[in-house]
C-alpha cells in the first residue's frame, strides 16, 4: 500500500515557518503585504480569493482584497495594478484567474512588477525559472507546493529518476517540468497529443497528473513503486452521498493507484493546501528581497 503524502500537514509546517519568520521581520517593522485582486463573481475563484486573504492575515501579513465588478474595463484593472506596484506596502500582488473575456490576461500579468509577481506567471519569472535561476526567481505556487511534498519522499536530488508530467499548462505542467529538470530528474513532458500514454507514464518513477480529467490515470499507468503526484482538481457527482451532492477527486484513480504506487498524494489534502502555502511563502519571500533579508528555507 503506498504511502500517503499529508499535504494539509506538510502545508500548515510551511505557514508555521512563515508566520514566526512574520514575525521576526515585524520586530524590524518589516510587514510582508499581499494584495488580492479578483474580476467578478465567478463561485470558485470568490472562495479561493478569500481564503488566500485570510491565510495572509493569519501569517500576520498585510492583507488587502479587491473585488472588481465582472465589466470592469481593462484599464481600469490596469491602473489597478500599476497603483500596487508603487505601494511600498505591498510585496505581492496576485491577480486571480480566469479574467473576463474582455480583458487580456497576458496584458495583466506582463504588467504585475516581476519582483511583486508572487503567481510567478510574469515572462521575467518564467525566464528565471527556465534558466535554473531559482533564488531569484518566483515559482508558481502549484508545482512548488508540488515540489515540496516530492522532496519529503524523494529528497532533494532526483539524479537518475525518470518524471512524467502529464498536462503542459503555464501554470502548473509547463513550471512542475523545470523544477524537476533543476533537480537533475530526466524529464518527459505528456499531453493530450502523446501516443501511448499509459506506456509513457508506465516509465515514470515520479508521476505529476496535471490535465484536469478526473481518475483518468489508472492503476495500470503506474510503475510499481513510482512517488504519484495529483495536481488534479475535480468536482465530480456523487449521488452515494445524497441527491445533487458532489465530491473532489483527482486526476488519479486513487483507489486503484494505492495499491501500486509507492507513494501517493490524496485529493483533497494533497497538493491543494500546498498552493496558499506557497502563495504565503513567495510574499514573505518578496517583503525579505525587498528589505535585504534572506528569505527562510522551506
Ligand atoms: N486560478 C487558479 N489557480 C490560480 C493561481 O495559481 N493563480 C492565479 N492568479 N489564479 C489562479
Amino acid at each position: 500500500m503506498a504511502e500517503n503524502i499529508d499535504g494539509k500537514a506538510i502545508a500548515g509546517e510551511v505557514v508555521e515557518k512563515v508566520t514566526s519568520r512574520a514575525r521576526e521581520l515585524a520586530a524590524d517593522g518589516i510587514v510582508p503585504g499581499l494584495a488580492v485582486v479578483i474580476v467578478g463573481e465567478d463561485p470558485a475563484s470568490q472562495v479561493y480569493v478569500a481564503s488566500k486573504s485570510r491565510k495572509a492575515k493569519e501569517c500576520g501579513f498585510h492583507s488587502v482584497q479587491h473585488s472588481l465588478a465582472v465589466d470592469t474595463p481593462e484599464d481600469d484593472l490596469l491602473a489597478l495594478v500599476e497603483t500596487l506596484n508603487r505601494d511600498p506596502a505591498i510585496h505581492g500582488i496576485l491577480v486571480q484567474l480566469p479574467l473576463p473575456d474582455h480583458i487580456d490576461t497576458g496584458r495583466i500579468i506582463q504588467t504585475i512588477a516581476p519582483e511583486k509577481d508572487v503567481d510567478g506567471f510574469h515572462y521575467t519569472n518564467v525566464g528565471k525559472l527556465g534558466t535554473g535561476a531559482l533564488e531569484e526567481a518566483f515559482v508558481p505556487c502549484t508545482p512548488a507546493g508540488a515540489m515540496l511534498l516530492l522532496e519529503r519522499v524523494r529528497g532533494r536530488d532526483l539524479s537518475g529518476l525518470s518524471a512524467v508530467v502529464i498536462g503542459r499548462s503555464n501554470i502548473v505542467g509547463k513550471p512542475m517540468a523545470n523544477l524537476l529538470l533543476a533537480a537533475n530528474a530526466t524529464v518527459t513532458i505528456a499531453h493530450s497529443r502523446t501516443n501511448d500514454l499509459p506506456a509513457v507514464a508506465r516509465g515514470a518513477d515520479i508521476l505529476v497528473a496535471a490535465v484536469g480529467r478526473p481518475q483518468m490515470i489508472k492503476a495500470a499507468w503506474i510503475k510499481p513503486g513510482a512517488t504519484v503526484i495529483d495536481v488534479g482538481i475535480n468536482r465530480i457527482p456523487a449521488p452515494e452521498r445524497g441527491e445533487g451532492k458532489t465530491r473532489l477527486v483527482g486526476d488519479v484513480d486513487f483507489e486503484g493507484a494505492e495499491s501500486v504506487a509507492g507513494a501517493i498524494t490524496p485529493v483533497p489534502g494533497g497538493v491543494g493546501p500546498m498552493t496558499i502555502a506557497m502563495l504565503m511563502a513567495n510574499t514573505l519571500t518578496s517583503a525579505c528581497r525587498a528589505n535585504g533579508k534572506r528569505p527562510p528555507a522551506l
